[in-house]
């Protein structure tokens, strides 16, 4: 068996490595600031040879836009951008019938991304949501491109994290209130963590969206391949060795 990397060292990500015990390599602040692509190249390099799943679950929630110091919107890099260059870079490291499994919303948010070059992207639930909607995106046409591999986009349910206790440009408030509710009503993370386990590394699932407890979601028909296309090449584009200082 081979390592699986785990985006993430605390919240689900944290879980799901902890589930995985010796055969996760996580990647969190501590190893690589995954808002910036310089850093996700070199977080690439430093992975292991072989690798039979990738699982990202490193985000930030975000009702504030915010460039990093290489042009980019931190939570667009971070909770998308950043995925789509890890795995990009560690295709021909992950088996050929790999998984790759995106801890995200599956299906949940609406097109809101607009154009993926734009740097800004919105305001409010936009900054978030757009992220959002590409990693739903990302998947389908990764699965698309990569038949071998099977990919999953999963909506983990409300899970008792620090998601809203860390979250970018939410007034206190209303980020205590968000914060309360989620310790109150959100899942163990232990729990949460089953699902992307499971597709990391059970017996091989469909491509797909999936939900909580592994229930299969319906993929919404705003995932066209015209907007995976448009993304897919803004993506290249964005992650381009200019950018990222790194050939390949
Ligand atoms: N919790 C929920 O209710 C919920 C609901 C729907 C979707 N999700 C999605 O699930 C995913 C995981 O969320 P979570 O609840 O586990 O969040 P969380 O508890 O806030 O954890 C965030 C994770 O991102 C990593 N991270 C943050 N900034 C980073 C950076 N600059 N570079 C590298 N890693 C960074 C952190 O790792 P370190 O601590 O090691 O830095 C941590 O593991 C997110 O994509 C989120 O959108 C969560």
């Amino acid at each position: 068996m081979d390592k699986v990397l785990v985006t993430g060292s605390t919240g689900i990500g944290g879980a799901v490595a902890a589930a995985l015990g010796e055969r996760a390599v996580t990647v969190g602040r501590s190893r690589a600031d995954l808002s910036l692509l310089s850093e996700t190249v070199r977080a690439a390099a430093e992975a292991p040879r072989r690798l039979d799943a990738i699982v990202c679950c490193a985000g930030v929630f975000s009702l504030r836009a915010e460039t990093t110091a290489e042009g980019l919107e931190r939570s667009f890099v971070l909770n998308y951008l950043s995925r789509f260059l890890l795995v990009r870079l560690l295709l021909p490291r992950l088996a050929p019938d790999g998984r790759v499994v995106l801890v995200a919303a599956a299906g949940r948010y609406p097109d809101t991304l607009g154009d993926a070059r734009a740097l800004r992207g919105g305001r409010g639930l936009r900054i978030s949501g757009r992220t959002q909607f590409a990693n739903d995106l990302f998947a389908v046409e990764l699965a698309a491109r990569y038949p071998g591999l099977a990919v999953s986009c999963v909506y983990p349910g409300l899970v008792a994290t620090r998601v809203f206790r860390d979250a970018h440009g939410v007034p206190g408030p209303l980020r205590g209130i968000l914060d309360a509710a989620q310790r109150r009503f959100g899942a163990d993370p232990a729990v949460a963590a089953e699902v992307p386990v499971r597709l990391a590394t059970g017996p091989r699932l469909p491509s797909g969206f999936y939900g909580p407890g592994g229930r299969p979601l319906p993929i919404p028909a705003r995932v066209s391949a015209a907007r995976r296309a448009e993304l897919w090449a803004a993506s290249e584009d964005l992650t381009s060795v200019s950018r990222c200082g790194v050939s390949r």
